[in-house]
């Protein structure tokens, strides 16, 4: 495959493996990357630079294909920039920012070789970030897991939208997981995808408790809900009596310091890596219902393109008729 997004970031697939807080480490990014795909780790949960620069040197020895970093520039609590200065120092391919003013990101990595993705959620976050001098855009529509935009656009609406108001690439996020969703993306005027709940159920994601794994591939596209939304920062979560629990104190108008602890990274974490579903919660995107394997990257990717080429071809025979 052959976009602007394969050009710029040197990769075989136009396919983006998201930052996936607490899951998104060595293992994973390296088969994303050594199935043709751009794979990540996410700074923002490995906390120490020290262990930042382990675990680019671990994916380093796992592929020597290209990968990114990604920060999540608001989880810091704008306490990023020793995270930054190691991910410079290691001269790694790719950084994506997202949640916050990615200005001061820019500023520092002006003449690194550094390609630049921004995640968005808005048509005007995408042209703030082409100003300034992202490489491409990566757009989550509503459908999409982890955190979302507070304006409920769906993937369908906001690529276009996206497509139409900057010149640089955009890869469409939120509701893809397999060859269909990739082909209506690149249908839509994106050059690429990023994917994030479907790489949470393969092989490599080994930080994932098997509890997390099952509750993606037994559930339908009913089974998320978001939460956050009254603090807002709204995100999507599997539908479990714990993120019931939130919305309902939300509703009763808990606040962030009455909701901190229930909605915290630790919480996440009693759910994801200890499958404790009555402390701790799991984020999720709507695409849980087209889910119901748990492949190695390879074959997902395998699949998916061969899906997408099927596609084509029927969209063929269609337009012929
Ligand atoms: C478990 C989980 C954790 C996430 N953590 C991050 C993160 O740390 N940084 C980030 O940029 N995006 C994060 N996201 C969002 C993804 O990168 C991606 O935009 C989103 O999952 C796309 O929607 P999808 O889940 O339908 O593929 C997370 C998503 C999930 C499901």
């Amino acid at each position: 495959m052959k976009t602007r997004v394969t050009e710029i970031f040197g990769i075989e697939y136009p396919i983006v493996q998201g930052g996936l807080a607490y899951l998104a480490y060595a293992e994973l990014a390296a088969a994303v990357s050594n199935a043709g795909g751009l794979g990540q780790i996410t700074a923002a949960t490995l906390r120490t630079p020290e262990s930042l620069r382990e675990e680019i040197r671990k994916l380093r020895t796992l592929t020597d294909k290209p990968f990114g970093v990604n920060f999540a520039i608001a989880r810091h609590d704008g306490n990023y920039q020793e995270l930054l200065e190691v991910a410079i120092e290691e001269k790694v391919p790719a950084i994506s920012i997202t949640g916050g003013n990615p200005k001061p990101v820019f500023d520092r990595i002006k003449g690194e070789t550094i390609r630049t993705l921004v995640l968005v959620s808005g048509v005007r976050q995408a042209q703030k970030a082409e100003e300034l001098g992202a490489d491409a855009i990566m757009a989550v529509g509503q459908e999409g897991g982890g955190h979302l935009g507070r304006d409920d656009i769906g993937t369908m609406v906001l690529i276009p939208r996206v497509v139409d108001s900057v010149s640089i690439p955009v890869l469409a996020s939120g509701g893809i997981g397999d060859g269909r969703g990739l082909l209506a993306a690149l249908a839509l005027g994106a050059e690429g995808i990023e994917m994030g709940t479907r790489f949470i159920a393969t092989q490599e994601c080994i930080h994932a408790n098997e509890a997390y794994k099952q509750a993606i591939i037994q559930s339908k596209e009913t089974d998320t809900i978001i939460i956050k939304k009254s603090l807002g920062s709204p995100g999507r979560v599997l539908k479990t009596g714990y993120a019931l629990d939130i919305i309902e104190r939300e509703q009763k108008g808990a606040t962030y310091e009455d909701l901190k602890e229930m909605i915290s990274g630790m919480a996440n974490c009693r759910y994801i890596y200890d499958g404790n579903e009555s402390e701790g919660f799991g984020w999720a995107g709507q695409v849980i219902g087209l889910i119901n394997s748990i492949p190695t990257v390879q074959e997902l990717f395998d699949e998916m393109i061969n899906q997408a080429e099927k596609g084509i071809s029927r969209m063929g025979r269609i337009f012929e008729e």
